[in-house]
């Protein structure tokens, strides 16, 4: 799809849900960078808070993402990883004496890399998430694997990681990237953490052509989906491959996972009856809200406005 057919594509989610700039205290407008930041600070601290939620009632143990039931895939443990089992296959082959080297740009407590180092035994797997309290988590799990040797989780911002972060063989995110508000300055980082011709994997959820012109109960699907998953940009993919042809990326692959979801599963159904009875009273509570919009995503998913999709990049050899 060309730029021009689609919505406007970089005014970030932040800034589109709110009407007209927001002032300061002292009345004075606040810059696009402070509503960044106070993004950032409100995901890490729905994080911070909702973590032990997540991990403890969720069904995927340390994966805080959704479970894939892709070709080959026999059990919901299986599904869990079935991403991860799909970025393994971009990693070189074992090399004597090379490791390969990934980055998991927002990996929650570090299901994803305990799961690829222990699969890879020539990897070296590092992890930022923005929050403290995932970070904290990670520890004892990575050390309780075995694997502190070769697996490092680190509390930090995708857009700003630490510098040391460099040469690796493969970046990739899963249920991460949509929670930046500034998409070019992810990409832009994720190649300064790649070798040359390295790739850059991300796994999420993506605006279609028919959620982009969507108006009425849709747009308002896809609004509350944006609000309660605290969402920092919502793009197309046709947007995501432009603004990374800009950094320096290629598409190599792009692969639509919506099919394998499950969507409208009882549970599904009984947290989109508690939010339908709820809603009146307008709740305010931020795991409500999150409950709120997992229904609205799942919506979205089911109406084709939003899709599941690994998006796969390769960082051009001469670029930086
Ligand atoms: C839905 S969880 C997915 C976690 C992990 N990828 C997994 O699949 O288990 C979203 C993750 O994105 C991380 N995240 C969001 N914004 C971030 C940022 N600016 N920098 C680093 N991590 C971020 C959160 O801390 C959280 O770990």
């Amino acid at each position: 799809m060309s730029a021009s057919a689609g919505p406007r594509p970089l005014r970030s989610d932040v800034a589109a849900q709110r009407v007209g700039r927001p002032l300061s205290r002292y009345g004075a407008p606040v810059s696009a960078e402070d509503e960044a930041a106070a993004h950032i600070g409100e995901v890490r601290r729905f994080y911070d808070r909702n973590t032990a939620r997540f991990t403890g009632l969720g069904q995927g143990g340390a994966s805080i993402h959704r479970a894939v039931y892709g070709p080959g895939v026999r059990s919901q443990a299986e599904a869990f990883h079935h991403v991860e089992d799909r970025l393994l296959d971009l990693l070189p082959a074992i090399r004597g004496g090379v490791p390969a080297r990934v980055v998991d740009l927002g990996c929650g407590v570090g299901g994803s890399l305990l799961h690829l180092a222990g699969r890879r035994p020539d990897l070296i797997a590092e992890g930022l998430t923005i929050s403290g309290t995932q970070a904290a988590l990670a520890g004892p799990l990575v050390a309780r694997a075995g694997l502190a040797d070769r697996v490092r989780v680190r509390e930090g911002d995708f857009g700003s990681p630490p510098p040391d972060l460099r040469d690796h063989d493969l970046a990739f995110s899963i249920e991460a990237f949509v929670h930046g508000p500034d998409p070019a300055g992810y990409l832009r980082a994720a190649a300064g953490m790649l070798r040359p011709g390295g790739l850059l994997a991300i796994c999420d959820d993506w605006l279609t052509a028919r959620g982009a012109a969507a108006a009425g109960r849709d747009a308002r699907r896809v609004m509350d989906f944006r609000a309660g998953w605290r969402i920092g940009s919502l793009l197309t993919v046709a947007q995501a491959v432009e603004v990374a042809a800009g950094t320096g990326f290629a598409p190599v692959m792009d692969d639509d996972l919506t099919p394998y979801l499950e969507l409208g599963r009882p549970r599904d159904r009984a947290v989109a009856a508690m939010v339908a009875v709820t809603r009146p009273f307008r709740p305010r509570g931020e795991y409500w809200r999150s409950l709120a919009g997992g229904d609205a995503l799942q919506q979205c998913l089911r109406r084709g406005l939003v899709a599941y999709r690994l998006l796969v990049l390769r960082r051009a050899v001469e670029s930086r």
